[in-house]
């Protein structure tokens, strides 16, 4: 598989550590201190569907490919606009994709990696040949804005790549524990017919972000190391001749955690959260494209990229450049 084109869309406000100490009991030093966060970008009325139609439009620009040539948009997103249409079909709409397949992956943090493996896995049958794949979100429309212990932590934005079939190498371990899926819950949608008791308003609690965060913290610190041993075993190469490691965007110190785990140099290990927070499923494409217009990545290199949360899920994938 190759990656022909990417591109991202940030919502325009700013929104910084000091910003928020105004509203909860919080500071910069702390948030800075324990996360690398120092602001985020918060939807003043941008959209999933308009920040990941915006990133989808710079992707192909990159790629040099039409709307009408994509025959499949699949977009990663856990906060989309309605349920439905899905999101995939609104881009599909706004770019003018009239010959793509649309739908969306809910997946957390790991939903551009699964996409990633999933368009891999349709070009490798050949069912289709030009892909769209987009992380989206607005968590800040989740977030408790109450509670300090996660509103400090999150932001907003969309990131795209174009994909086709290429002999260059690609390689994916992948995982969910289901058992462990209520240490970071949002957005419940509990059942609500004439039959049931409930009330028909969702409470705060059933909606809101809720992150059991030193639970979340411990299964990363373990998950992502274990699965980049895992997948330079089955790629059959060291974590030394890896140029890049593009880790989803959550927490400096995780980071840093694996890096000292692997014996890995902290400047192969790009970030960005200190400006854009934790974005989700967006965190990962936000940062490839990044690192690819600064010209980091170059032909031939070896990149792993890797991503874990709610579910619980995780994913590593290995390409060569
Ligand atoms: O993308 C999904 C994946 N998510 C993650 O990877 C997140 C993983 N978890 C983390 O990154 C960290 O656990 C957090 C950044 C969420 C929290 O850091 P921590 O070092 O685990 O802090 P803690 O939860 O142990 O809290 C330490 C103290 C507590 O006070 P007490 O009980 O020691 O008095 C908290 O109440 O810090 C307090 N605290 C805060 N203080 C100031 C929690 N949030 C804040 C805050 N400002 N925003």
């Amino acid at each position: 598989m190759k990656i022909l084109g990417t591109g991202s869309a940030l919502p325009d406000h700013i929104v910084t550590n000091d910003d928020l100490s105004k509203i909860v009991e919080t500071s910069d030093e702390w948030i800075t201190s324990r996360t690398g966060i120092r602001q985020r970008r918060i939807s003043g009325g941008e959209t999933v569907s308009e920040l990941a139609s915006k990133a989808a439009l710079a992707a192909l620009e990159q790629a040099k490919v039409s709307a009408e040539e994509l025959d499949l948009i699949m977009v990663a997103t856990i906060t989309p606009d309605g349920i439905m249409p899905n999101m995939a079909c609104m881009v599909q709409d706004r770019i003018g994709a009239v010959n793509a397949t649309c739908f969306d992956i809910n997946a957390a943090c790991s939903g551009f990696l699964f996409a990633l493996n999933t368009a891999n896995a349709y070009l490798t049958s050949g069912m289709y040949q030009k892909i769209l794949l987009i992380g989206a979100e607005t968590l800040s429309k989740l977030v408790n804005w109450e509670d300090r212990t996660t509103c400090v932590l999150f932001g907003d934005g969309a990131g795209a790549a174009v994909v086709a079939a290429d002999e260059q190498r690609y390689v994916a371990v992948s995982g969910s524990d289901g058992a462990k899926g209520q240490v970071l819950t949002a957005a419940q949608l509990p059942l609500r017919n004439f039959t049931t008791e409930q009330g028909d308003i969702v409470t705060p609690e059933q909606f809101y972000m809720y992150m059991n965060g030193q639970e979340v913290f411990k299964f990363a610190v373990r998950t992502v190391p274990d699965s980049i041993l895992k997948i330079v075993e089955k790629a059959q190469v060291t974590v030394d001749e890896i140029d890049w490691f593009l880790l989803h965007q959550a927490n400096e110190r995780i980071i840093a955690s694996v890096a000292k785990r692997l014996d890995i140099p902290m400047e192969k290990m790009p970030m960005n959260m200190d400006r854009y927070g934790n974005t989700s499923a967006a965190s990962i494409p936000l940062l490839l494209d990044e690192v690819l217009r600064k010209g980091m990545i170059k032909p031939g290199n070896k990149v792993i990229l890797s991503g874990f949360g709610g579910g619980l899920t995780w994913g590593t994938v290995y390409m060569e450049f």
